[in-house]
């Protein structure tokens, strides 16, 4: 009886909401020229609230039975073994970092001083982990039209302290995981691949199709709202390396040693029995340190959503290609001011967004972005453009030290000078891409 009235209890509480969520956010306003167009953007439904509402109900807050269902279905979906879910995907990159700073690894941990090939065009928080332990990032150039790392630089960045390549999937276009992983095997060197852009993309290697993200050592994601796919605030690191994953969750859940799910205890087996450090034996490993960690976990509500969002990531994938593939179309003619970006050889990306660099010659990004601004339609840089000219860099580019650089990083350079993008989120229609197209031209007729 008391299990009946509180799923009834329950059923009208997920009701309430969906109608909420009708009476709020379902209206859907046809587009009129000059509404604005964000470059992003969360798409949801009605199953997104209920998952929420049913794991608010549950009221256990943290870590749950949606983060485990999440965890399970994601790596499924990416063909991994192991999928670690976490607050971001600055969390997850720094994560993936730190996971390979395990003495746990032997010869093989990165130690402070160590070197890490990365690129300068890209997010801050991709880089952000390897300055924060104290080793060295090792900057190459970028190349164009596809805005990922040259990968005939690699040669030339290695040194006998390099002990991995850690760079992001541009936008969506894979980098030239072909060359770059046989570079890592070669030379021994940890791979990590900052997926976050690039949720679905998909790349042939050894003549199989597999998502970025999965073919190097550790992938990670972020749910952010303007991704792929959101959960507000979240974000995911995934490997089908076992050692690994108890790496990255004991560096996310405090340091710890045990790896016993959120309220349980004893997984192990061994919980009062074991000898570690200098602890007297049968210390409660579940208090048992094995590294200097962070607490960097989701709460269930989070990952509730993420399980909705997830049942819709195939249409999402195809939107965004659909939507670049219009936008490419629309553009081609203006090919002769406008360098227009081009899939990796062997991939297939699910794109985060449309990247543009003007050609010089009298035209300007800055008015073509203000131009685009003015009409409604949102734009962005691409993140940092050279993050080693940012604020964040001053004391070390005074000092010289803490980084290098390998040649010259012109491109990277011409990025942060004449490079813009616009959205392909799902939440596009037609008409929205259309009036983006003609904007576009006037944009540039001015
Ligand atoms: C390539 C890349 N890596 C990492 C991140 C960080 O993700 P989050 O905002 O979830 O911390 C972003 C953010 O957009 C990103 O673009």
């Amino acid at each position: 009886m008391g299990d009946i009235q509180e799923n009834e209890l329950r059923e009208q509480a997920i009701q309430a909401a969906v109608r909420y969520y009708e009476f709020r956010h379902r209206d859907f306003k046809p587009f009129a020229a000059g509404d604005r167009i964000p470059y992003a953007g969360r798409v949801f439904d009605e199953k997104e609230i209920s998952n929420l509402i049913d794991a608010s109900l549950d009221f256990w807050l943290t870590t749950g039975r949606y983060a485990e269902r999440f965890e399970q279905e994601f790596a499924g979906f990416l063909g991994v073994q192991h999928c670690s879910l976490t607050n971001s995907g600055s969390s997850a990159n720094l994560l993936a970092f730190m996971a390979l700073t395990s003495p746990k690894l032997g010869e093989r941990r990165i130690l402070p001083g160590d070197e890490v090939i990365t690129v300068a065009a890209g997010f801050p928080t991709t880089v952000a982990p390897i300055i924060q332990f104290g080793a060295v990032p090792v900057f190459v150039d970028v190349t164009l039209p596809t805005y990922n790392i040259d990968v005939t630089r690699l040669v030339a960045a290695l040194s006998n302290r390099t002990k991995a390549v850690m760079v992001a999937h541009t936008l969506g276009n894979p980098f030239d995981l072909a060359a770059v992983s046989a570079f890592c095997d070669k030379h021994d060197l940890w791979l990590i691949e900052d997926n976050c852009d690039a949720l679905g993309s998909r790349y042939l290697l050894d003549g199989r199709w597999r998502y970025t993200g999965t073919i190097g050592h550790i992938g990670t994601s972020s749910f952010y709202p303007p991704h792929h796919m959101t959960m507000g605030e979240g974000g995911a690191v995934y490997t089908s390396d076992t050692t690994l994953k108890r790496l990255v969750e004991s560096f996310r859940d405090w340091g710890r040693d045990c790896w016993c799910p959120s309220g349980h205890d004893n997984t192990c087996g061994n919980r009062f029995t074991q000898q570690f450090g200098e602890l007297p034996h049968g210390y409660d490993h579940k208090y048992v340190y094995s590294h200097f960690g962070y607490n960097l976990k989701v709460t269930d509500m989070q990952a509730a959503i993420g399980c909705a969002q997830l049942e819709k990531l195939p249409s999402f994938i195809e939107s965004r290609k659909k939507n670049w593939k219009q936008l490419r179309e629309g553009l081609s003619a203006l090919e002769d001011r406008l360098i227009l970006p081009e899939a990796t050889e062997n991939s297939d990306p699910s794109w985060f967004g449309f990247l543009l660099t003007v050609r010089g010659g009298g035209v300007n990004r800055h008015r073509i972005v203000r131009h685009l601004e003015g009409k409604g339609i949102q734009t962005r840089m691409l993140f940092a453009g050279n993050l080693i000219k940012h604020p964040c860099f001053d004391e070390m580019r005074k000092n010289g030290v803490g980084y290098r650089v390998v040649g010259d990083l012109s491109i990277t350079d011409t990025i942060m000078r004449d490079t813009f993008w616009v959205g392909v989120y799902p939440g596009m229609t037609e008409q929205m891409l259309e009036y983006m197209v003609v904007q576009m031209r006037k944009a540039l007729s001015c």
